[in-house]
């Protein structure tokens, strides 16, 4: 008897995915960035003059991200799952991906629902609620801050990004505006016999790849015609 592998279909997924579950995206109108500075509230620098405002701002998406739930895109995504060795590789901070059920996840960006160490950074924890604040410290006496990336800091986890990549037969690309790297150079690991899907209600930038199938769908919507589309694949 022969035993069909099932096919890996690696997702990338940005703040686009989340949205239908009510959190804002950054780049969008009225996206997160044009009300607050991205270096003042998510960078090294602007940690570092004023640590009570960089606090408040993730204290604020944590609060909302409690009171949300995930969407039909994210449950799409793990219903694939009896059909597909899925991956998601996620440039978001929420837990949706977590809690719709989803097996396989891997955040670039950090975890909203977890605090970090500002000495080691191998202390890691999980944030009871929403608030973390001046004065909460790791377990060596140290200021604890969001466990997050900021801008300027390093990606730890896109050396394991671009191996899952690597080993996609089927690509697909989330509520992303692929603006950010090294996140949105993840698309040059995919192996060139693999088809890339594009979910975006709007048109994403992605020069030089002519593979591209595009679902111009919200999240949701779209999920569900992507697996129709990858039965067939
Ligand atoms: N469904 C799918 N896509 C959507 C939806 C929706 N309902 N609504 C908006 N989008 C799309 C937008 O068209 C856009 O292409 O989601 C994308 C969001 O892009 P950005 O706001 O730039 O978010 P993202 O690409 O995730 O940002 C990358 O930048 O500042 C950061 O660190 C932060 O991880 C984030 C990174």
């Amino acid at each position: 008897m022969k035993f069909d592998a099932m096919k890996k279909l690696v997702v990338l997924t940005g703040a686009g995915m989340s949205a239908e579950s009510g959190l804002r995206t950054f780049r969008d109108m009225g996206g997160l960035w044009e009300e607050h500075d991205v270096y003042e509230v998510a960078s090294p620098g602007g940690w570092h003059r004023d640590r009570a405002l960089v606090l408040r701002f993730y204290n604020e998406r944590r609060k909302q991200l409690l009171e949300t739930t995930p969407n039909k895109g994210h449950f799409g995504l793990v219903e694939l799952e009896r059909e597909f060795e899925v991956s998601i590789v996620t440039q978001n901070v929420d837990d949706l991906h977590e809690r719709a059920g989803s097996s396989c996840i891997l955040h670039l960006h950090g975890e909203l629902r977890k605090s970090r160490s500002t000495e080691d950074p191998e202390l890691v924890y999980d944030i009871e609620g929403w608030k973390l604040e001046e004065g909460d410290l790791c377990e060596k006496g140290s200021q604890l801050r969001p466990h997050v990336v900021w801008f300027g800091e390093a990606v730890p986890a896109i050396e394991e990004a671009a191996k899952i990549v690597s080993a996609a037969d089927i690509f697909v690309i989330i509520g992303t505006s692929m603006n950010v790297y090294p996140a949105a150079g993840l698309i040059n690991y995919v192996p060139p016999t693999a088809p890339i899907y594009v979910i975006d209600p709007n048109e994403v930038a992605i020069a030089g790849h002519s593979r591209i199938r595009v679902i111009r769908k919200n999240a949701g919507e779209g999920v569900q015609l992507l697996m129709e589309e990858i039965r067939n694949e």
